[in-house]
């Protein structure tokens, strides 16, 4: 048997994975196949839950079960009806249960996922230190990384050059594409590539979870961005900061003045150590002020995976495991991805191996990952990308 804490962890691991897929599908207005992946969430939360020692731990886990549960219920509903679900209580768009049970599992990262609702957060619960990840972690997507190489890392790293050619160095890139292609996985890489702190902020942190109002936590971010320099400031979701979803044209007067700090605190980074990504799926959505303030020219088309990169992502996430390289058809194998974004070629790696682990009674008896187990698990993934 593996160790509790191990087994936990991977557990934890393949909650996050559906998790994600689920989110993804419900936005996608894909409400069945959504709710087949929150009901997964739920089992494996329930997993969780037994192998949690603490009784609190393990009521809150099978408090979160519940909440999974009904949202699939009401999917389930809304799939049936074929309309968008109710959206269930002001905070909580669309039936989705809360955040929480996530992450905090060992109580290790003090993410913002971790936090109770409205408790109130300290812009430096923010920053990470320089990611772990690189590029040789990052599967297939050459093109993507030979644009990021020549727009972003070679200027930065060279830019006594490039200043002498008047040539100014970038400091705001907007990454866009489909959901689960890579934008935050890429852009963390990116930060380790480049040696760079890390800064992770979804604008609803910033509007909503961090201390004070929505212009002052821009700032403080950039504040400890400049604390800590170099340092990348990631905005995931861009769209969402007094973005066109978010009350239409009419914005408040907070809004206003958000956007016009981070428009400001772009400027002020200038000839500083600090860069920004913004990541989104929806281009058109992402405020106009943000868009036309020329801070993000330099724009950055994260796309679904081809074959190669499938392939190579799968290797990636594979290569932790027991895998019987040799004896699979990887081209079969992308061939059968067609449709997979990137999300769902790791999650196809975790299904192979619990595929496997099926088969197998205890640690000497290990049988590495196979073809079979690679089938296996692409029939029951559902791809997140447009059909083939
Ligand atoms: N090029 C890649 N190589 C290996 N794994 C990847 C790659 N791109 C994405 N992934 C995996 O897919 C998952 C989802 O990617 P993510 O960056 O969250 O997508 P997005 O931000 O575009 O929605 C990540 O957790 C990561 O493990
Ligand atoms: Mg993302």
């Amino acid at each position: 048997m593996l160790e509790d804490g191990t087994f936990k962890e991977i557990l934890e691991d393949r909650y996050h994975q559906y998790r994600s897929k689920a989110d993804t599908l419900r936005d996608q207005g894909e409400y069945e196949a959504a709710a087949k992946y929150y009901r997964k969430c739920a089992g494996v939360m329930r997993d969780i839950a037994e192998k949690e020692s603490s009784d609190r731990m393990a009521k809150k886990r099978l408090e979160l079960v519940e909440n999974l549960s009904s949202a699939a219920e009401k999917l389930e509903n809304a799939g049936e009806r074929d309309q968008e679900p109710a959206r269930a209580g002001d905070s909580n768009p669309s039936g989705a249960p809360s955040a929480g049970g996530g992450g905090s599992g060992g109580g290790s990262s003090a993410g913002p996922d971790s936090t109770d609702e409205n408790e109130t957060v300290d812009a430096e619960a923010y920053l990470s230190e320089v990611p772990e990840t690189d590029f040789g972690d990052v599967g297939g997507m050459s093109d993507l990384k030979q644009t990021l190489r020549d727009k972003v890392i070679d200027p930065l790293e060279r830019s006594e050059l490039y200043e002498k050619y008047n040539v100014s160095v970038v400091n705001g890139i907007l990454l866009y594409g489909p959901p689960g292609t890579g934008k935050t996985y890429i852009t963390e890489a990116l930060a380790g590539e480049l040696g760079y702190n890390f800064i992770n902020a979804t604008p609803d942190e910033i509007t909503s979870s961090l201390v004070g109002e929505a212009s002052k936590n821009v700032a403080e971010l950039f504040e400890v961005a400049r604390a800590n320099q170099p340092c990348m400031v990631f905005i995931d979701e861009i769209d969402a900061l007094a973005g066109k979803r978010s009350g239409g044209a009419q914005k408040t007067q907070s809004e206003r003045q958000m956007v016009n700090q981070f428009l400001q605190e772009l400027t002020d980074i200038q000839g500083e150590d600090v860069i920004v990504v913004a990541a989104t799926n929806l281009l058109e959505e992402v405020d106009d002020a943000i868009r036309r303030s020329g801070r993000f020219d330099e724009r950055i088309e994260v796309p679904p995976p081809d074959e190669t990169a499938r392939k190579a992502i799968l290797r990636v996430h594979l290569r932790e495991k027991p895998v019987l390289t040799e004896a699979i058809n990887w081209n079969e194998v992308a061939e059968k991805t067609e449709g997979f974004v990137a999300s769902d070629m790791e999650l196809l790696a975790t299904e192979a191996a619990y595929e496997a682990i099926d088969e197998v009674d205890s640690v000497d008896d290990i049988q590495p990952i196979a073809q079979g187990h690679i089938d296996s698990a692409i029939d029951e993934i559902e791809p997140s990308g447009p059909a083939a």
